[in-house]
């Protein structure tokens, strides 16, 4: 007889196999991992409509990683993160967050029966994401402090309580996450020649980079991609140097002053022959906007900093004749409706009348 975990798992043909069953042999899965799915994985390549002619290359595409369960790219690291927990006999796991991820944690504990704490920096995520914890029923612990503070709590806390970490700290976040580089060769047919990527933590341009190494390394791509990562100019250590003490951005998910996979960004550059650059906020905002109104992607503010990236290269000389671009869109528009909303909308607030609503729209 099955177990009821078994018997609702969807067949491996299925087109949301999951993350953990369709790249199972490239992850460190064992007979004993449960193969958790929530339908994470397999998300849109869309091909640019507008920015691709402004920017000069021969294809650009968004990879939308907004379109995973919980409306980031977190989920593929964290299936494989929340499963090794199960699977290691955690009743607990924990996370610093500035919303993303513990959105994803809580729905992943959830699932699986686990307990979910999560430690956020009081006032700086954005609504969604809170909402989505709160409905997943984690428990918030909301200190006055930063992210990085977050972090160094819930590594502390983690250890001394027995709770499975489940930042990109852990190995098994970076190990699911790189499935993303696999998606995108498995659907180009080779690797494209320049990745732009949104960085906070570090996590996820050290996770797409190890992706491509490997799928080249296995003959599934000839070709690496350069690594393009962009900071907030105000939350830009890596581009500086140094820690960043009181990181600023209106892309709150990137306000990160000390990122802890920072060694594995810098690799990910130089091996790469890629760069690590700053946008400011406007240049941000610029991208997001543009994006949702000349794309039809609604993209959150962290992910227009991609885009930001490559708008600023590309003005800056950067010569992508020929070239094939892909941006990363890491997470949802739909998370932070306060930015969505910051310049107030021109709504035509009317009586449910037909003449009047033609009246004001000028169709008489
Ligand atoms: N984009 C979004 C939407 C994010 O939520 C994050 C990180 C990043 C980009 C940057 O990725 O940290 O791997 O460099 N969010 C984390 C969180 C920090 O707590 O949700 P990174």
């Amino acid at each position: 007889m099955l177990s009821a975990s078994r018997r609702s798992e969807p067949a491996l043909d299925s087109p949301k196999p999951g993350v953990l069953r369709r790249y199972r042999q490239h992850l460190p899965l064992t007979e004993a991992t449960p193969l958790l799915n929530l339908g994470e994985g397999d998300t849109p390549l869309v091909r640019s409509r507008h920015l691709e002619a402004e920017v000069g290359c021969e294809a650009l595409y968004f990879k939308l990683e907004s379109c995973n369960p919980t409306g980031s790219f977190k989920d593929r690291g964290m299936v494989v993160a929340v499963a090794k927990a199960l699977e290691a006999g955690m009743r607990a796991v924990m996370c610093a967050s500035t919303g993303n991820t513990s959105a994803s944690a809580a729905a992943y504990a959830a699932h699986s029966g686990l307990a979910a704490y999560v430690v956020v920096p009081h006032g700086r995520i954005a609504l969604g994401k809170l909402a989505q914890a709160v409905a997943h029923g984690a428990r918030i612990i909301a200190i006055d402090g930063s992210f990085d503070q977050a972090l160094a709590l819930a590594r502390t806390i983690s250890e001394k309580h027995a709770f499975a970490l489940v930042n990109s700290v852990n190995p098994f976040r970076i190990e699911g996450q790189k499935t993303a580089a696999f998606e995108i060769v498995d659907v180009l047919g080779e690797a494209p020649d320049y990745v732009f990527i949104p960085v906070g933590n570090a996590g996820n341009i050290t996770a797409y980079w190890k992706g491509f190494v490997e799928y080249h390394r296995l003959g599934k791509a000839r070709q690496r991609p350069r690594m393009m990562g962009f900071q907030a100019a105000g939350a830009a250590p890596i581009v500086l140097g140094r820690p960043v003490e009181d990181p600023q951005t209106v892309a709150s998910a990137i306000r990160i002053g000390n990122p802890a996979s920072w060694k594995g960004a810098e690799a990910a550059r130089d091996e790469s022959g890629g760069v690590i650059d700053a946008v400011s906020d406007d240049q941000i905002l610029d991208a997001y906007r543009r994006l949702a109104q000349e794309e039809g992607v609604f993209g959150e503010p962290a992910s227009g900093a991609a885009v930001a990236g490559l708008l600023k290269m590309a003005a800056g000389g950067l010569d992508l004749r020929g070239r094939t671009v892909v941006c990363i869109i890491t997470g949802s528009g739909l998370k932070d409706p306060d930015t969505a909303m910051a310049t107030p909308p021109e709504l035509h607030h009317l009586p449910a009348d037909l003449a009047a609503i033609e009246e004001a729209m000028g169709w008489r």
